[in-house]
């Protein structure tokens, strides 16, 4: 094991054991210690699930790459593994970037992007490109043959520098993999490659680009069937904004059409954003072993972002989402592993909201709410959470202009950051309906049985537990809550 590795392994054991349970989030995985970003390597291995992520232990702001690591047997619960992979090859210098992960036979493959940072002349120059480490789902050995996949096997004019973030998959035995990547006219694409043995790949298609209409490069591809569906996910970043669908900015978003697999044809037929909240990005898939398609994603903004105070680690992900389509849209909802976790249950059948008010029995931090409204009578209702004398965040859904928002002006933050974002929702039968999670901080909206969701990050003091609720004119609620508890 190199040196780098090595001692970040240390690091990270002695850090991590000083930071108490009460300081993490409830049923939200965090670093271990230090920054983490992009979920990477989110794939099952000899029956349990591993997440990698993107890594800097030393400072809670980022640095050089390294790849972190955990397992899970049911996505709530995870264990801490010694860190992964380091930048410790002069290939990597520069960092070990995004990248993921299949088991391949009693292997388990690691793809990484290899960022390395070379001097020509007095020019420094940035070069990405893929690599693989192989590993017994604890220790990785980088591959003799890397780099395995350069920028010169892309078409002409293709980014040199801009080349990241496999995706790998196996299929009738062979292996493919979507990078994205940067085309001449300086916008994103993906590339496709396929190989017979993972250290010999071959340039196959670019799947699709932007053309410089959706935003510039674009960063962590994930490629699959859902349902009678092909999915691209990409992450594309200096985006305009567009009405509620895309904001300004970094993206994440579906690309939904259909794939003919003889000639690697993806058709794209529509676009929809992967979350409408302030804090999501970079989400990446894994197939269970049911079959069930399970997104993860980084709960923060790479434009935006906003930090815990006081705290020695910085970065979450969000929880695991199940995917399907349904009523022409990728639908999401939390995996149903979390149902196990549920206690203290309390329910509010039909109830008449107009002045604010509270609810005995609902409140706290660590939460699991389905709620539905209805009623002609009202335009907006409004809904308080982590709430003291003086903060609170607001869930706001305004029947006039059907839309949905989330606002943490009166969190508590204290810079001058985005605190809060709308999205268009739709009625079912006269009903809205939503599933909201609400970890000590962040908060997870599922709309209309998953067809939207919406996720953003507050740091409130986690004593700030009080709900409210008010509308302006009669609207009917159904309520029930569970409280969520991971021991
Ligand atoms: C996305 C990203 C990736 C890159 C990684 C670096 O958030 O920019 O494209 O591999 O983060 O940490």
């Amino acid at each position: 094991m190199s040196e780098i590795l090595n001692k970040a392994r240390e690091y990270e054991k002695e850090e991590s054991a000083k930071i108490v349970k009460e300081n993490r989030p409830v049923f939200h995985f965090s670093t271990p210690v230090g920054w983490l970003n992009d979920p990477n390597g989110f794939s099952d291995y000899k029956g349990e699930h591993h997440l990698f992520f993107q890594y800097y232990p030393y400072g809670t702001y980022w640095g050089p790459m390294h790849w972190g690591h955990a397992k899970s047997k049911d996505f709530i619960k995870w264990e801490y593994l010694p860190a992964a992979l380091a930048p410790d090859e002069d290939y990597d210098n520069f960092g070990v970037f995004s990248g993921s992960a299949i088991e391949d036979g009693e292997e388990q493959v690691l793809v990484y992007t290899a960022v390395e940072e070379r001097k020509e002349g007095n020019k420094k120059l940035i070069r990405q490109t893929q690599c693989i480490a192989v590993g017994d789902g604890m220790n990785y050995r980088k591959h003799k043959n890397n780099p395995v996949i350069k920028a010169d096997l892309l078409p002409e004019g293709s980014s040199l520098e801009d080349f990241r973030d496999p995706k790998i998959w196996k299929e009738d035995d062979r292996y493919y993999m979507v990078v994205g990547s940067r085309n001449a006219d300086g916008s994103g694409q993906i590339a496709l490659f396929s190989a017979e043995k993972p250290d010999e790949w071959k340039f196959e298609k670019i799947l699709d680009k932007s053309e410089n209409k959706v935003g510039r490069m674009w960063e962590c591809p994930d490629f699959f069937n859902l349902s009678e569906k092909q999915i691209l996910i990409i992450s594309p970043q200096e985006m305009e904004a567009e009405g509620l669908e895309f904001h300004a900015g970094n993206n994440a978003l579906f690309l939904v059409g259909s794939y003919e697999k003889e000639n690697f044809n993806f058709t794209r037929e529509n676009i929809q954003s992967a979350d409408y909240g302030l804090d999501f990005y970079a989400p990446q898939t894994l197939v269970a072993e049911d079959g069930r398609r399970v997104m993860i994603g980084w709960m923060q903004s790479w434009d935006n972002p906003i930090y815990p105070a006081n705290h020695s680690w910085s970065g979450m992900m969000t929880l695991p989402r199940e995917l399907f389509y349904k009523n022409e849209r990728v639908c999401q909802l939390p995996v149903r592993e979390i149902e196990a976790y549920r206690k203290n249950e309390a329910f509010y059948g039909n109830i008449c909201i107009e002045e604010e008010r509270e609810l005995a029995g609902i409140s706290g931090r660590s939460l699991d709410l389905e709620l539905s409204l209805k009623g002609n009578e009202y335009k907006k209702f409004r809904m308080k959470l982590a709430a003291d004398e003086r903060h609170y965040s607001e869930i706001v859904y305004d029947r006039t202009e059907g839309t949905l928002t989330f606002d943490r002006t009166y969190s508590g933050l204290r810079k001058d950051s985005i605190t809060a974002r709308s999205m268009k929702v739709r009625e079912e039968n006269n009903e809205l309906n939503l599933r909201i999670l609400i970890d000590k901080y962040s908060v997870e909206i599922f709309a209309n049985g998953g067809e939207q969701a919406m996720t953003s990050l507050i740091y409130t003091d986690v004593n700030a537990t009080k709900m409210t609720f008010a509308s302006d004119g009669k609207a009917y609620m159904d309520i029930k809550k569970y409280e969520i508890e991971v021991k």
